[in-house]
Parts: structure tokens; sequence; C-alpha cells
């Protein structure tokens, strides 16, 4: 038998078990093994029925990631599932933990299924650009049905058991957790009523019952919104279609075609570049791996307005208790007033119940008293973006907080060692940014001092991991990694309305290229007021910021959608940017004010200047090491500013576009636009002249 696959029999059912650590991925030798122990199976005389379980916590759950990009070896996934459907003999999977992917096709091969209540299954091969090609799309519909299959494929997401088996996906959940005693009972049940093989593939009811139904292109229709620009979602749709279409074997051979599209594909190359720089962030580098944490089991939070109230709830979601101080008590009701109505939100579309609602309110308690952080481990800072104030506080907070306690700031843009040279404790402070919304999106750019302690560092990536954050560590700069790049953008995406383009068209060139939302709707949402104290707060600091039309929006309280006018107006109830000829005009004024002649300029004009001032910004990012990789800051990007994941990132994009294009571009611009920031980053020359890119840094 295989090291990784064995066969056992147990009274008269075969037992084949995985054990392959630590998730059981269909490596090569878990795929020959399972051929191997299943012929084995067949030949013996005393088994019945054949059992399919796997040691440790989980049923198979998925491919081998270590195999990614290098031919697949044989027997491939398909040619294996396949020999499990041929079987003479019933087989059951039995699943606990999760099967995903290739794990529940390999159990969707097989006669029956069983799962423990607590497992879970799913086919999230669209997440990396795929879709599952081994026989996924053409077995899940005949068991759950079209709009299930769709639903499982098309977004990838998991079932939980009690829901497998109400839509046929599994036959017995078992409410033990003894997978193997389960499993053995249930194929004795079998064995004992000499129940029959029942392969998935002669399976037509429900393929009759969904036949030409308008739920394929009711899907289509859906995913132009959800899934725009992306490729994989709609093959899927296309595979399972051709499960409904097409005999069995016709539909397999569809699904591969489908399933090659998608693997040549630039967006798959993207989505795994992406998966695996997630995976590596986490690796700080210079930060020893055994460095201690120090345990974090109460925060302190203060002010409670758009961001203290999304990070607030992080820490509550995950069962920590939080103090929030505010400055006055009308401040304070009306953050926790946000705090109450977003969770009841949540309850309401049924993605928490009421308990949970009360539970997690029963864990965030407001005060006006700073004495109130006296025993917190941890306190983060998140009041208006003014250095005076910031210090003020943190002085104070040094007063107050206990030893190890560490104090961090969810500043966007300012200097962290000023910050704590205001304290005694310069070891213990530590930049914490979240992105708004903060209890929604996932990034978390933890902001290193000169003076940071690696324990307080490791901590505060230990704590992102708590909150279920994507933390990623950086330097110390105006801006640090992500704002620093964006403000950049921001910048040209200014210019550019002065040299004549509309707010709209610069947000379609950059929502056309997949970002969720363009630069001017992201300004209305974040606040107009914020950009107008980050450019005055530069101003005050003798900083050469030339004045813009958007901080005449901010002089007429026009703040975005919190005052339902900023760049757009917006209609009661609604996030919708709707253009508002108050600001065409107001924008025309400007350009009267400032002598500019408005010139028609193109898409691609706005496309370049957009994206290539960040990559070249990036370039100096990580010259300085204010990024420690070029993935570090690919990953800012995809979940702080929503950059498409298909996209792998600003630098793996620019990787794709070719970095002597860009720098041929930067050149350009820094001649004809002419501001200090087109100045060529030292590092994209030199890649050029080496002929390399960012990916191989
Ligand atoms: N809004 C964003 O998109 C965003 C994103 C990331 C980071 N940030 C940063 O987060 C910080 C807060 O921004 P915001 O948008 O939440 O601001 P906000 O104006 O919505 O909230 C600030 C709150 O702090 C309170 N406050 C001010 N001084 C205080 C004090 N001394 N003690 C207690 N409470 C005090 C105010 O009453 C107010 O409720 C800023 O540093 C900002 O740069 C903002």
């Amino acid at each position: 038998m295989s090291e990784v696959v064995n066969y056992t029999r147990e009274g008269n059912i075969g037992v084949i078990t995985v054990n392959y650590p630590p998730v059981n991925a269909l490596s090569q030798a878990v795929r020959s093994g399972l051929v191997a122990a299943l012929e084995h199976g067949q030949k013996d005389a005393e088994a019945k029925v054949l059992l399919l379980v796997c040691e440790g916590r989980t049923f198979i759950a998925g491919a081998d990631i270590r195999e990614f990009g290098k031919p697949m070896q044989e027997p491939g996934l398909p040619a294996v599932v396949e020999q499990f459907e041929n079987s003479d003999k019933p087989v059951v999977a039995a699943i606990h933990g999760t099967a995903l992917g290739g794990g529940l096709e390999t159990a969707l091969g097989c006669h029956y299924r069983i799962a423990l209540s607590s497992a879970k299954v799913g086919l999230p091969e669209v997440k990396l650009g795929l879709l599952p090609g081994a026989g996924g799309t053409q077995r899940l519909p005949r068991l759950a049905g079209a709009q299930k299959a769709l639903e499982m494929i098309t977004t990838g997401e998991f079932v939980a058991a009690k829901d497998a088996l109400a839509f046929g996906i599994v036959d017995a959940v078992d409410e033990s957790n003894d997978v193997k005693a389960a499993g053995i009972a249930y194929a004795q049940k079998l064995a004992d009523e000499g129940k029959p093989v029942r392969r998935v593939r002669d399976l037509t009811d429900r393929i009759e019952a969904d036949k030409g139904s308008d739920v394929f292109d009711q899907f289509r229709s859906a995913l132009q919104k959800k899934a725009r620009g992306q490729l994989s979602p709609f093959k899927c749709v296309d595979a399972v279609e051709a499960a409904f279409n097409l005999p069995f074997a016709e539909g397999m051979k569809r699904e591969r075609e489908l399933f090659m599209e998608c693997m040549d594909s630039p967006q798959r190359a993207g989505l795994v570049h992406a998966f695996f720089a997630e995976r590596q962030v986490s690796k700080v580098k210079g930060l020893p791996k055994d460095t201690p944490v120090r345990d974090v089991s109460s925060v302190g939070v203060i002010g409670a307005g758009t961001m203290g109230g999304g990070i607030a709830m992080n820490f509550a979601n995950v069962g920590i208790p939080v103090t929030i101080v505010e400055m006055k008590q009308e401040a304070l009701d009306k953050g926790l007033g946000i705090i109450r109505k977003n969770y009841e939100n949540s309850a309401k579309k049924g993605r928490i119940t009421q308990k949970q609602v009360e539970d997690r309110m029963a864990l965030i308690t407001g005060s006006l008293n700073y004495d109130e952080f006296k025993n917190v481990d941890l306190v983060i800072e998140a009041v208006f973006e003014n250095m005076a104030v910031k210090k003020e506080i943190f002085a104070k907070l040094d007063s107050v907080c206990k030893p190890g306690a560490i104090l961090a700031t969810n500043t966007s843009t300012l200097d962290i060692d000023e910050i704590a040279s205001a304290t005694n404790r310069p070891e213990d402070v530590v930049g914490m940014h979240f992105f708004s919304p903060a209890n929604v999106m996932k990034l978390l750019e933890n902001v290193r001092g000169s003076k940071t302690s690696d324990e307080v560092k490791a901590t505060v990536m230990a704590v992102a991991k708590k909150i279920k954050k994507v933390g990623v560590m950086v330097g110390n700069c105006h801006g640090f990694v992500g704002n620093r790049m964006l403000h950049k953008r921001g910048a040209e995406a200014m210019a550019l309305v002065n040299e004549g383009a509309t707010p709209q068209q610069v947000d379609k060139v950059l929502t056309d290229l997949g970002y969720p939302m363009g630069q001017f709707a992201m300004a209305d949402l974040a606040g107009i007021d914020v950009g107008y104290r980050i450019r005055e707060e530069m101003r005050n600091a003798g900083e050469d910021v030339a004045p813009s039309w958007m901080d005449k929006l901010a002089e007429q309280n026009r703040l975005g959608q919190k005052t339902m006018a900023g760049v757009y107006k917006y209609e009661e109830g609604s996030r919708k940017p709707i253009p508002d000829p108050e600001v065409e005009r107001l924008i025309g004024d400007f350009r009267k004010e400032q002598g500019i002649t408005p010139r028609e300029i193109t898409d691609q004009e706005i496309l370049e200047r957009c994206m290539y001032v960040m990559v070249n910004e990036a370039a100096k990012i990580l010259e300085e090491g204010i990024a420690d990789r070029a993935l570090d800051i690919d990953v800012v990007w995809i979940y702080g500013y929503g950059f498409p994941a298909y996209l792998g990132g600003p630098m793996f994009w620019a990787d794709q576009i070719g970095l002597d294009v860009i720098l041929a571009a930067v050149e350009k611009y820094h001649r004809e636009v002419g501001a200090d920031y087109w100045e060529p980053a030292p590092l994209l020359k030199q890649l050029v002249a080496d002929g390399k890119k960012f990916g191989d840094l």
C-alpha cells in the first residue's frame, strides 16, 4: 500500500484511508494511492461495500498547492474519480472537516456520501480563476439541480452539511464526531440492505427538471454585475449548462475545454499570485518566527467616528471586549448607535442572529474617561487626522495605560515616530491602519515606527489574524504604502479634471479596469474632508500642495456621501453617485481662475496617468524599504482598495504590461506634467536596464 493511502477491512467493509497531512490534499501520491487502494478493494472478495475516509482534521480539502503551476502527473484527477464511479462495489465517502474542490469531486465520484454535521463542502476553484475540472460541474447539478450548483460553483462558497443534505449533495448527516465509525455504520447498513451502486453520472431527475430553464441566462446577467470583468465565473455557467444540454461524456469534454481556457488565462495567473501573496505577507522580513507575542484580550478605541466604530466591531466580533472613549456624550451615543444599526442590518440579512447582536453590543462599552484604559492590552486611536491632537492623546495614554500595553494609531498618513515621541515608550507605539468601512475591509496595514519593538510588531500581526484581517507590515512615511500610492493617483486624477476630463470619465476608466469604484466616488465615500484635512496638514507643514477644486467642495460643506453631496450628488437612501452640474460649474470656474483651457483627454491617458503614477511610486516605496516585497504592495491594494485580485495587484499588473512600456510613459509624463512624483524611480530604471520584473526581486 502507498504511504498516504491505505486499504484495510472491517468485517465486510473495505476501508480506503487517506493520510496526507495537513489537509489530505490531492497530490500525485494521493491520487495514485487512491487508485491502488480502490483496485485492492475491488479484488477483496470479503469486501461488500467500500468506504473512503480520511485521517486527521479533514476530508480531502482540495488540490495540492505544492503542485500548482507544474504539469499534472498521472493519474489525473478526472480519471481517478471516474474509476471510483466505475466501481462494481458500492463506494461510500465519509466526510468530516471540509470536502473542497477536487475533494468534493472525488466524493461525487463515490456512490453514496455521509457527512458529519460539522462538515462543509464546496467547489472553490472559481476563486483561483478556474472551474471544477474533475467532473464537478457535471455531477453536482445531477444531485443539487441547476440553481444550487450554479450558486456553489460560481461563488465558490462552502455549504454546511445540513444544507448539503437538503440539496441532495450528501445522503446522510451524522451528529457524532467520529467520522470513521459513522462511515462504517452507514456502509454496513447499505451492505445489509444490499443497496446497489448508484452512479451520479446516470442520475437524470434533476437534469430533466431544469433542462431549458432560464436560470442560466439569469445567472449570466446577475454575474454581469457581481463578477464584472472576470472570466471564470462565466465559464462556470457554461460548464454547468453543458450538464443539461449534453450527454455526460460530452459534458465532461466540454468541462475540460472550458477548464483549459481558464487555466491558460492571465486572470488565473493573477489570482494564483494573489493567493500565494496573501500567504506570504504574514511572514515579515527580519522578524524572527519565534518572536514572543503579547496577550491581547481587552482593547480600547479612541473616537467613535467613521473608523473607531468599525474598529471596535472587529474585536467584539471575535469576543474581545472593547471600551470606546469619546470627547462628548453626543458623539459617543451617535457612534454606538451606528454600531448597533450595523449589527441589526447584518441580523436582518441573516448573517448573524439577534442574540449575536446583543452579545456583541454587550462587549462594547462607551465612556468619556481615559481612565477606562488603565487595564487594556491595546489601545487604538482613531480621532481627527491632526498631529497636535494625536500627540496630546498619546501623552495622555502614556500616563494612563499599564506597562506593556500597545499604543496604536489608525492615522492614514502621519509620522508614527513623531506620535511615539509624545510618550516615554516609543517601543510600544505602532500604526494599525484600518480601511473604511473598518468592519468590512480586510486589510490591516501595520506600520512600524523606528523604535517599535519586535514583540509589538509580532503582536499586531497576530491581532490582524485574530480579527480575520490580512495584516501587512509596512514602514513609516507619509501615507505608508497604500495611501502614499493613492495620493499620487488622486493628485493625477484631480489634475486630469483640471486639464479637461470629467470626474465620471476618470472614475469609469478605473472601474473598467476592474476597481469597484473610481477615485472620486471613493473620495465621496471616505469623506471629502478627509483629503482636505490631509492637504491642509501638508500645507501647514510647509509643503507645496497646489490649490484644487476639491478644496472648494470641502469649503462648501460638500463632504461626500455623508452630506449627500461631494464630487457627485446622492439621493436619499442611495449610494449611487450622480454627476452634478453644480460641480461641473465649480470645476469650470476653477479652471478659469487658474487660466486653464480644457482639452479632450483620452481614456488611455487617464489609465496611464492614474496607474503608472502608482507603479512609479511603488518602486520608490520598495527602494526605501517601506514595503518589504512587491507582493506586500499587491496585497495592500487588493484588500485595502479593492484592486481586482484577478489582475494580481498593481505590481503584478505592471509586470504584465511591461516595465519598459511603463518607464517610457513615466519619462514622458515627467516632461509633460512635470510634478515631482513623476521623477522616474531609480529601481524602475534599474529593472528595465536589467530586463527584469518586480516579480524577480
Ligand atoms: N475615514 C477613512 O476612510 C479613514 C480610513 C483610514 C484611516 N482613517 C484615519 O482614522 C482617523 C479617524 O478618522 P475618521 O474618519 O474616523 O474621523 P471621524 O471624524 O469620523 O471621527 C473622529 C472621532 O474622534 C472623536 N475625537 C476627536 N478628538 C478626540 C479626543 N481627544 N478624544 C476622544 N475622541 C475624540 C471625534 O469626536 C469623532 O467622533 C484619522 O486619523 C483618519 O486619518 C480614516
